[in-house]
């Protein structure tokens, strides 16, 4: 595992959508986990960016986002405006920026009439599509990736999760401006990758920013593994995983001087 600290929010974001143009520009066919969240919009705009800037070429990249809360999806019945889901998200905040193709990206479908179908279906998709090279992944407060919460199993495929308290209060703000889906009416069910799912992928990118993130962050990335803290089973990933933090998140890791210790020597005995 390869643990990046960068100053701030901006520099961590910099990084990780530095780490997913070179994908693209090394593959520019590859397949792109994807995740929602307050985290990831700076990783965007700086694609978005590279995109305009430097011709960062997304017309034959595929991507599959991480989760969808269950009773919201693409309602194609409702004026683009009022759509809730978490495909909207990802569309205002990179897609129509970019030139991927509608066709080639995929965010679980919560409105589905059989969602444990759907997401049997979702699998198969993925691995029809050759298998996800890289996923980008948020940690939540509890220490989940995706929408894994404590006691999730740590080998699971795409699967319907009950979601914890801590998740609905930690998210209810995003949700609610990206929804406008009053507090009593938010979903306790969402669909999600497994932990599985996201150990197949050949590249898990995990990235933190902010003080709150820094004591799951230290438990993830150097506690025991627990599916209380599914995050932990990074640790377990037989590919290549990195982790970008600003300051903050990486505050309370005890092995910061060896990580930085390992990203110069590995920028200088292996860097292009
Ligand atoms: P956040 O969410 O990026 O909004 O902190 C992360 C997550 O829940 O995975």
């Amino acid at each position: 595992m390869d643990i990046l600290i960068r100053e701030n929010y901006d520099q961590m974001s910099v990084a990780a959508a530095g780490i997913i143009a070179d994908l693209v520009r090394s593959k520019p066919n590859c397949v792109l986990g994807l995740a929602t969240g307050s985290t990831p919009v700076g990783t965007y705009q700086e694609l978005i960016r590279l995109h305009k800037e430097e011709k960062l070429d997304f017309a034959r990249v595929k991507t599959f986002n991480l989760d969808e809360y269950l009773g919201i999806g693409i309602d194609l019945s409702l004026p683009y405006e009022k759509d809730q889901s978490y495909a909207r998200f990802m569309w205002e905040e990179l897609f129509k920026h970019i030139n991927i193709k509608k066709v080639n990206f995929h965010v679980p479908d919560g409105l589905s009439s059989d969602p444990f179908k759907f997401c049997r279906e979702y699998e198969k998709a993925i691995e029809r599509a050759g298998g996800i090279d890289l996923q980008l992944l948020g940690i939540g407060g509890d220490g989940h990736l995706g929408f894994n919460e404590p006691g999730s199993s740590l080998y699971g495929p795409t699967h319907v999760e009950a979601l914890t308290q801590q998740t609905l209060d930690d998210n209810f703000e995003l949700f609610y401006q990206n929804s406008g889906i009053p507090r009593e009416k938010m979903p306790h069910f969402a669909i999600t990758m497994g932990i599985g799912t996201i150990l197949k992928a050949k590249q898990n990118l995990m990235i933190a920013s902010g003080k709150k993130k820094a004591g799951i962050v230290a438990s993830a990335l150097e506690g025991p593994i627990t599916s209380q803290i599914t995050s932990t089973a990074l640790q377990m990933h037989p590919g290549k995983v990195t982790v970008v933090l600003d300051r903050e998140a990486g505050a309370n890791l005890k092995k910061i001087d060896h990580y930085q210790h390992v990203e110069a020597l590995k920028a200088r005995y292996f860097s292009k």
